[in-house]
């Protein structure tokens, strides 16, 4: 079973390394931005609030807010990118377009119209966008209420059928004209899916530049998560409860056993679920393409997540053909994901959906206190 978890432990009796310990999940100040809206009051920060609890990829929370009663302003932190996992800052802005439409929900909620405006300032491509607020009735929803119990869920899902009506439902709350919404759902187009997904997880693992700027965003102990609220951690992982236990007591992975478990998380656990779905937008992949493409994704995980279902991106094929535009190399996975998309057409998000059999847990996040600007 250590093994299988990849998590180079050799065995129970690590627990006394220093810097290791076993600490509990969602303890702490590093989660207390998930009691939302908790006491807040005041419109414009229970909307800020909302915009950090966002997915983001490899949870780099790329970006600060600046609030006054007429708007909240959404800024990407640059800085706060993977490298050459993300070379073209696609999932950087796809991130920032999550935290805009946690935005909008959250407006309505609390009883102000959102005018949301991406990026309105064409000499400010860090202003990502202003979501201008303007006193209204509220208007409690579902979504608003999925956004603290919303989680990315890398455990293994049911791999039966999806239940009849969930591709509509999920087309429907797709409503930007500029993206497409790719449905795989027959064994045929899973199965290619999964396979192609693998072979894209070993290009990763086999490309020094990626792996290691991937690993940078992994928090070992209770002290890296606390002092960093932010990247990726055991407890996101979808283990069991023993696998999470035995990790946080052994010492850090290194990266080779991180991107062996990731390989075999993959295999296993991480192409289970009941269908495959992929937003595109035209070729020409503009930065707000990629804003609306995040805002669709959070929309669709907020509902899935009121439905019970679990959902985790899973966006290695588009890593590797951002790879592969980048380096200029052989267009192997840009081939693959033009299969699935079409030629005309650009894979933004990635993603499967399906029932899982455990709970996800919260990822840390930064307060706003530390991102506000
Ligand atoms: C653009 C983007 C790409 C992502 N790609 C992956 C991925 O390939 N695999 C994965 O397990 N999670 C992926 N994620 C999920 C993030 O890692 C996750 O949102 C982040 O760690 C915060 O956790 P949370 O969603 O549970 O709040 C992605 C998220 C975004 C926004």
């Amino acid at each position: 079973m250590l093994g299988a978890a990849g998590l180079g432990i050799a065995g129970a009796g690590l627990v006394a390394l220093p810097g290791c310990g076993v600490y509990a999940a969602e303890d702490g100040e590093a989660f207390a931005a998930w009691e939302f809206p908790g006491g807040e009051r005041i419109p414009e920060r229970v909307v800020a609030r909302a915009a950090l609890l966002g997915a983001s990829p490899h949870n780099t929370q790329p970006w600060g807010v600046a609030i006054s009663p007429a708007a909240v302003e959404l800024r990407a932190r640059f800085d706060r990118n993977l490298g050459t996992m993300d070379g073209l800052r696609r999932e950087l802005h796809i991130g920032l377009g999550c935290a805009v439409e946690n935005m909008a929900i959250a407006a309505a909620a609390v009883g102000r119209a959102a005018t949301v405006a991406l990026l309105p300032d064409p000499t400010d491509p860090a202003l990502v966008a202003r979501v201008a607020l303007t006193p209204a009735t509220a208007r409690p929803s579902a979504l608003f209420d999925a956004i603290p119990n919303r989680h990315t869920n890398r455990g293994p899902y049911l791999d039966g059928a999806a239940a009849p009506g969930l591709e509509a439902a999920l087309r429907g709350l797709q409503d930007e004209r500029s993206l497409e919404f790719h449905w795989l759902d027959s064994l045929g187009e899973r199965a290619r899916f999964r396979q192609e997904t693998i072979d894209a997880t070993e290009a990763i693992t086999g490309d020094a530049d990626m792996s290691r700027d991937s690993d940078r965003w992994y928090r070992h102990t209770a002290e890296e998560i606390v002092a960093n609220r932010d990247g990726t951690s055991i407890d996101a992982a979808g283990l069991g409860a023993s696998e999470r236990t035995l990790g946080k007591a052994g010492a850090r992975p290194s990266e080779e056993s991180a991107n062996t478990y990731w390989l075999d998380a993959t295999r296993t656990r991480h192409t289970t679920g009941s269908a495959f779905a992929i937003l595109s937008s035209t070729t020409e992949s503009t930065r707000v393409d990629q804003l609306r493409v995040g805002r669709v994704y959070q929309r669709m995980h907020l509902w899935a997540t009121s439905q019970g279902l679990g959902m985790q991106p899973l966006n290695q094929l588009a890593e590797r053909q951002d790879r592969e535009e980048a380096q200029k190399l052989e267009p192997r996975f840009t081939r693959a994901l033009a299969s699935f998309v079409g030629s005309g057409r650009r894979a933004q998000m990635l993603f499967r959906i399906g029932y899982p059999w455990e709970r996800a847990f919260a990822s840390a996040r930064r307060p706003l206190e530390w991102v506000l600007s």
